[in-house]
């Protein structure tokens, strides 16, 4: 049942081409297959047939005509060698499923009466018999066949008529990327016209009446096309290019060769039902797909344990788009709050694995932050490690050598070592090793010569004791006392356990600047005075320091409170007030400085420090630290709220933006002293979703949201997504002593509707966020996900598993949590038929109790 890296074999067949036909039907959907199959001479010899197939009746099946009599098993359906013609032969199947009965999301499935489909990663077999591996690569035809009015699929539509239209893609993919999208839908139209010409038909396509929220997909789609052309120079390769939005899916969304499929929380948007961060995203997100289209499809993987060659590299490419778009400072210490609470977290604990792991059980449980983001962040350093015009010499040499092809992590650093003569063995290790190097810092100054010590350590993970050093770039920078850089940004390369750089020439002892724009997904240990970050967070050149300085400071002060009951110092209220009020900086930049660490980022830093968290005490000290500077910045707050509004209508732009996040912080901070009036008139005052949730989230934090969420509710009733948000708000932000009854209230209300994944996440996910709340020492948080894990899991075992790791960081916690965590995972193991997926993921996380 593990699946292992080193058992992989190619199919012992090519797929020349592949012909289905779709009779649409809730309950007895119809497809007919017919490959053309030849030996493929990577494996010689004869074979049985072996293809992939789940919860599918074989109606029935031939070989170049002739009917064979088989019988599929429970995963597939095999052949014996001695029914096969020797060289190419056709194999035609005939299979029956029932969409409407699929509420796993997985395959091809129904949502609010549309047909639709998602493959990645092993959901093709659950349509038709089928080699269902990402190394099998085919054109596909398809004609689909219902009453229903717009029928779309891969590629480009070659023919139609009344019920019925045939699609073709040309371009060879893996059967992970096969789409079919049937409903009652609505376009928005745009175009594109590629930089050789090629003119473009685009199409987001929704439920009637949300035709008004597409505009911003749309552009953001036109601007991700553009964009891939200039920096990449890739250009998309068919004439149309479709979105679909679905209510009901996994997961955000998914590259589907010309026809991507979107969670409709990343399509629709309107300033009246979406949020700045809902447009960033829905940005992010039609990005990072579209540039699939390069990085993913044409170039896919060989097999899933290769999942990083394409998350993230596509995570690193939308990364760097809206950077381009935006702010790339800004954009830096998201990516890095989100590392650290995430990937960092999962290095921790008992689910760490490698970038590239070497085995799984179930691959849907390992689209990680692990895979994505500390994927990305590999990429980033390879990037810094070769330079700009290496990195892009060595992407050119990518698409020329690899297009068309499954490739591995392999193929992809030989490219780097061909086109920049680099040696990367070593760089390999960060693909294989699970694990944050923590890396400590050590300064001496001798009379002119500063010298920096580094040394790195990897901590074991499972099934990893011992660790070995990964070649870390340490972007440095040093500063004089008065604030001058002397030292301009310089990569150190740390390669070995410990090494010394030495700088010489400088007249005074320097402020170093280390890890500059985090130039390495490590944990930097350095001891450091609050004087000495409260003066890089004033004078550091690089932001993504500035921002890093005053973010280490407010977790010291913090620790002090939390462990000592101490009082938050002068350095870090007063370096806070100067950023607030330097108008030479970025609004959106002054949002992040303002922002108190997390309740979950404070446990893990304390954790790291060798300490056991207390949430209730994390929970008492962080509001206090929010009072305190409340109070201190008190006299500057109701002229910036003012200051701060936008004349106008509202705009999703960046700028625009931050200045409404600015003066959301600010409103928060106002909340603290006057109990809520101000943001109770802001709430009644608030013409678009940003400042209406920014307002309700100040009045919940208050405890005076009675007759606002009810107004919110009245207002919003009818729109799923925007009840999403009231839903996680009330979850995310409850006190905790009540948190979990107030959850369990939500869940008891009408409109929880459990199987919806959005709304499962919206409660349960932000919930478990909620880290007191879902941490309270009686254990009726931890009861509470495991109940309705355990409710979800039989009707969709993806979603359950991915929130399952809620229980991920028991052992921070005190000796009576850590049992309480492992008696619900206990309880979770326990029940009869359990998915795979949580089997295996209850499995490591009470294997690390
Ligand atoms: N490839 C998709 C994306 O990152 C995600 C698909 C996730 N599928 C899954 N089974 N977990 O854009
Ligand atoms: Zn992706």
């Amino acid at each position: 049942q593990v699946q292992y890296l080193s058992d992989y074999q190619p199919w012992p067949w090519l797929v020349r081409a592949v012909a289905l036909t779709f009779r649409l039907a809730p309950r007895a959907t119809r497809v007919a297959a017919r490959l053309d199959l030849a030996p493929n001479p990577a494996r010689p010899g004869r074979h049985d047939l072996r293809l992939d197939g789940e919860g599918l009746r074989l109606i029935r099946a031939a070989i170049g005509g002739v009917a064979l009599d088989v019988t599929p098993d429970a995963t597939g359906l095999t052949i014996p060698a001695a029914a096969l013609p020797q060289g190419p032969f056709t194999l035609e199947t005939e299979v029956e499923i029932a969409p409407e009965g699929n509420t796993a999301l997985e395959g091809l499935y129904m949502s609010n009466g549309m047909y639709c489909t998602q493959c990645e990663a092993e959901g093709f077999r659950k349509i038709t018999f089928y080699p269902d591996r990402p190394d099998v690569m085919a054109p596909f035809r398809v004609r689909v066949e219902s009453g229903l009015p717009v029928l779309l699929s891969n590629g480009n539509l070659v023919a139609q008529g009344p019920g019925w239209a045939e699609w073709d893609d040309p371009w060879p993919k893996p059967a992970y990327l096969f789409a079919l999208v049937a409903g009652d839908l609505r376009a928005h139209r745009g175009q594109f016209t590629t930089r050789s010409g090629r003119k473009v038909a685009l199409a987001v396509w929704v439920r009637p009446g949300d035709e008004g929220r597409c505009d911003w997909a749309m552009e953001s789609l036109i601007r991700s096309m553009r964009w891939d052309e200039e920096v990449y120079g890739r250009e998309y390769d068919l004439d149309i290019f479709n979105i679909v939005a679905v209510d009901d899916f996994n997961m955000g969304a998914m590259e589907n060769k010309g026809l991507n499929i979107f969670n409709s929380r990343y399509v629709l948007a309107s300033p009246e039902t979406a949020t700045d961060d809902d447009f960033a995203r829905i940005e992010a997100i039609i990005a990072h797909e579209y540039f699939h289209n390069w990085t993913g499809n044409r170039i896919t993987c060989r097999d899933w344990f290769q999942l990083c060659l394409k998350e993230g590299l596509t995570v690193f490419r939308d990364q760097q788009f809206t950077g381009d778009m935006r702010s790339h400072a800004v954009k830096r210490i998201e990516d890095v709050l989100l590392l650290r609470a995430r990937q960092f977290r999962e290095d921790a604990g008992p689910l760490a694995h490698p970038v590239r792991p070497g085995s799984y059980v179930e691959i849907n449980n390992f689209y990680t932050a692990t895979v994505y983001e500390k994927g990305a962040e590999l990429i980033g350093m390879l990037r810094r490690l070769v330079g700009a015009e290496g990195y892009a010499n060595a992407l050119d040499l990518y698409f020329a050598r690899h297009d068309g092809q499954a490739a591995t992590i392999e193929d992809w650093l030989k490219v780097f070592e061909d086109a920049t003569g680099r040696d990367l063995s070593q760089f390999h290790r960060w693909y294989t090793q699970a694990g944050t190097p923590r890396v400590t810092v050590a300064e001496d100054w001798d009379g002119g010569t500063y010298t920096l010590t580094l040394e790195q350590a990897t901590p074991p993970t499972p099934g990893q004791p011992v660790k070995h050093p990964v070649p870390i770039p340490v972007a440095v920078g040093l500063l004089n006392p008065n604030g001058d850089e002397v030292v301009p940004t310089t990569v150190l390369e740390l390669t070995g356990a410990r090494q010394s750089f030495r700088f010489e020439g400088l007249a005074a002892r320097p402020v170093p600047s280390i890890l500059r724009g985090f130039s390495a997904p490590v944990i930097l240990d350095h001891d450091r005075t609050d004087a000495e970050r409260a003066f890089l967070l004033a004078h550091d050149t690089d932001t993504f320091n500035r921002w890093e300085a005053g973010r280490a400071l407010a977790k010291q002060v913090l620790a002090r409170m939390v462990t000592d009951n101490a009082a938050p110092g002068p350095d870090w209220l007063a370096a806070v007030e100067r950023v607030l009020l330097d108008e030479t900086l970025d609004p959106a930049f002054r949002a992040l400085c303002l922002r108190l660490p997390g309740e979950d980022d404070m446990a893990q830093t304390l954790h790291t420090a060798g300490l056991t968290p207390d949430p209730d005490r994390i929970h008492a000290a962080r509001k206090r630290l929010g009072d305190r500077l409340a109070q201190h910045l008190a006299p500057h707050l109701p002229g910036l709220y003012e200051a701060l509004a936008l004349p106008g209508p509202y705009t999703p732009d960046a700028r625009a933006a931050g200045a409404r996040a600015l003066r959301l912080a600010v409103l928060a901070l106002m909340t603290r002293i006057d109990g809520g009036t101000r943001a109770a008139r802001a709430y009644a005052a608030a013409d678009n979703m940003t400042d209406q949730t920014g307002a309700l989230a100040c009045l919940i934090e208050a405890g005076r949201a009675d007759a606002e969420l009810a107004a919110f509710a009245r207002q919003w009733g009818h729109d799923r997504l925007v009840m999403d948000k009231w839903f996680s708000l009330q979850s995310a932000l409850a006190a905790p002593a009540g948190a979990a009854e107030l959850v369990a209230g939500l869940t008891a209300h009408p409109a929880f509707d459990w199987k919806n994944p959005n709304r499962f996440r919206a409660v349960i996910g932000a919930f478990s966020g909620n880290h007191a709340g879902f941490h309270r020492a009686d254990g009726a948080g931890y009861r509470l996900v495991a109940d309705w894990l355990i409710r979800l899991d039989p009707l969709n075992p993806q979603t359950a598993a991915r929130m399952s790791t809620a229980f991920d960081t028991a052992t921070r916690y005190d000796a009576d949590r850590r049992g309480l965590i492992g008696a619900e995972l206990a309880r979770i193991l326990a029940v009869p038929g359990l998915s795979r997926d949580m089997t295996e993921m209850a499995g490591r996380m009470l294997a690390g109790i």
